[in-house]
């Protein structure tokens, strides 16, 4: 199987003692991300528990995370003519470690929002509203930029990490505009864009239509 891999076949890993210290380092940047998608995780879980135990609408349909991928961090850096350095990452990147939420109704997006962040354990540095400010090609969703204090052994430390809430329906056209177009290098047209933009905002309407609805069936209550 081994040998069907086209390309480079003499790849090498260089073991000298520069790249040791930076893998060593670059494991120990990830797991700090890791810890800080468990802490923000464990937050939701328990917020999730205690929608479930009080018998009220649970906001959170769910939950999902990643780790940004070496390459996609490489990208990034590189793109911006940023150096490809541990203190770089953790200075210039915000999106290492990302969660997303997906929510069932639109009011439920800003519920979770205030709830993660009403005790001011988790400090909000930016926020981005592109549900009351879509993107131009119709993308929606509520961003948070984080900082959340991860417990070690040698003291607190505070990890920035990026939060989407979305509702259903949003998150059903960022994955599908996703797979078709975003960041792909295949030129779509005014014309695929402008039906794009129109499925975005029948999904909003739908939104509308739907939290609507709820607040009618008395769902929030
Ligand atoms: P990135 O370099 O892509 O991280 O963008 P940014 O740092 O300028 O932040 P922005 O808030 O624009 O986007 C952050 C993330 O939101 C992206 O990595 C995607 O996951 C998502 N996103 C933003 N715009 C779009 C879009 O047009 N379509 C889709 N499907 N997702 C988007
Ligand atoms: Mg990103």
């Amino acid at each position: 199987m081994m040998n069907e891999i086209k390309g480079e076949t003499d790849m090498f890993l260089p073991d000298d003692e520069e790249f040791t210290r930076f893998h060593l380092h670059y494991q120990q940047i990830m797991a700090l991300y890791e810890s800080a998608i468990q802490c923000v995780s464990m937050r939701l879980n328990i917020m999730e528990k205690e929608a479930g135990v009080s018998g009220k609408h649970n906001p959170i349909r769910s939950i999902s995370s990643r780790i940004k991928q070496p390459l996609s961090i490489n990208r990034k850096l590189r793109n911006r003519g940023m150096p490809l350095t541990t203190k770089s990452i953790m200075e210039n990147l915000h999106d290492v470690a990302g969660v997303r939420i997906i929510c069932e109704y639109l009011s439920d997006v800003y519920k979770v929002r205030d709830n993660l962040l009403a005790d001011g354990f988790m400090e909000l540095l930016l926020e981005k509203d592109y549900i009351k400010t879509p993107k131009p090609n119709g993308y929606r969703s509520l961003h948070l930029i984080i900082a959340v204090p991860v417990p070690f052994k040698t003291g607190v430390q505070k990890v920035i990490c990026e939060l989407q809430l979305r509702t259903t329906a949003m998150d059903t056209w960022a994955a599908l505009e996703h797979s078709l177009r975003y960041k792909k290098d295949r030129p779509c047209g005014p014309e695929i864009d402008r039906e794009l933009l129109e499925c975005a905002d029948m999904l909003s309407k739908t939104d509308v239509k739907m939290q609507r609805i709820a607040e009618q069936l008395r769902i929030f209550e």
